[in-house]
């Protein structure tokens, strides 16, 4: 089948199967292209909760997928590639978040999106890059357990009069971009502002001129006076900045910040998602049950 005849099919069981496809703002321009709804972790998750659809075909990584899965326990989830995982969610595991908060008796624990049901529903609240200072600003406690990204974490510290006490995780994606690559982009672009991710490194986060998640920089871009950008985080969200934006040049702190998982998915794989039912992605119900009260936390905040 050529590339017309796959969209044609999808578009065909998209309509059969009432289903929605939804992408992470890193993936592949093709993917993007024909979703429904294309967004950072928290409109992906807020879009999984509000539809009426009865199939999710979730182009991202698993814990997204099983998010989806978490507040939508009646539809069907489905991940077009099952090995799309995230590195820094597998950081920790249920059983090592229970002996940390055991070393920590009281102290609540916030885990951000990228983190597996198991370890969600070991947690007290969610939070995701875009919401994070307000997720930890919102609990009556001084002392808050964070995990498992140090880089968000330590961002999450600097905003807060709480103590944050965090998990040694990290995105390598992010953690690999340095203050020396910015450094030299800014030689190369004087003029251009410096958009990063907060799950940059602090040093990085010190140069930058916004610190946003990746639907926080679909949206600044759209209001940008400025002629160049920098942008600090995984190069999949290029292809939507620039196609919405086409006045503004956006380039990336490091080409070769990508990640490997968002990239597993492409369009042969969704046809396929649709045709065969594959692959459904469910949450035990005692884990999801424990998992969607932090999600929902989160959510109604
Ligand atoms: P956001 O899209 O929520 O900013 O998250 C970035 C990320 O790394 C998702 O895996
Ligand atoms: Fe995980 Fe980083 Fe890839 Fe996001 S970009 S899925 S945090 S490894």
């Amino acid at each position: 089948m050529n590339k017309e005849e796959i969209l044609g099919r999808i578009a065909e069981l998209r309509k059969e199967r009432k289903a929605v496809i939804l992408a992470h703002n890193y993936q592949i321009g093709e993917v993007q292209d024909i979703a429904d709804y294309t967004g950072d972790s928290l409109g992906l998750s807020q879009e999984a909760a509000r539809s009426s659809a009865e199939v999710i075909v979730f182009c991202g990584v698993h814990f997204m997928a099983e998010t989806a899965a978490i507040l939508s326990p009646q539809k069907t989830v489905l991940l077009p590639d099952l090995h799309a995982g995230c590195p820094m969610a597998d950081m920790i595991t249920a059983q090592e978040l229970r002996e940390w908060k055991a070393r920590y008796p009281g102290r609540k624990v916030v885990s951000y999106v990228n983190t597996t049901a198991e370890v969600k529903a070991e947690s007290e609240i969610c939070c995701t890059s875009s919401n994070a200072v307000k997720v930890v600003n919102s609990l009556p406690d001084d002392e808050i357990l964070f995990a498992p990204d140090k880089n968000l974490a330590a961002y999450v510290a600097r905003q807060t009069k709480k103590k944050i006490i965090a998990w040694d995780g990290y995105c390598y994606v992010h953690n690999q971009i340095l203050a020396a690559d910015v450094q030299a982009r800014k030689k190369t672009h004087p003029e251009a502002e410096l958009w990063v991710h907060p799950e940059c490194r602090p040093e990085v986060i010190d140069l930058a001129d916004k610190v946003i998640s990746t639907g926080n920089m679909v949206k600044a871009a759209r209001e940008t006076s400025a002629k160049e950008v920098l942008v600090g985080t995984e190069a999949g969200i290029l292809y939507r900045l620039r196609k919405e934006n086409p006045r503004t040049a956006f380039y990336p702190v490091k080409e070769l910040a990508f990640c490997s998982n968002m990239k597993k998915i492409n369009l042969i794989k969704v046809w396929k998602a649709l045709e065969e039912m594959q692959f459904r992605v469910e949450v035990p119900a005692a884990i999801s049950q424990r998992a969607r009260g932090a999600i929902e936390k989160m959510i109604q905040i």
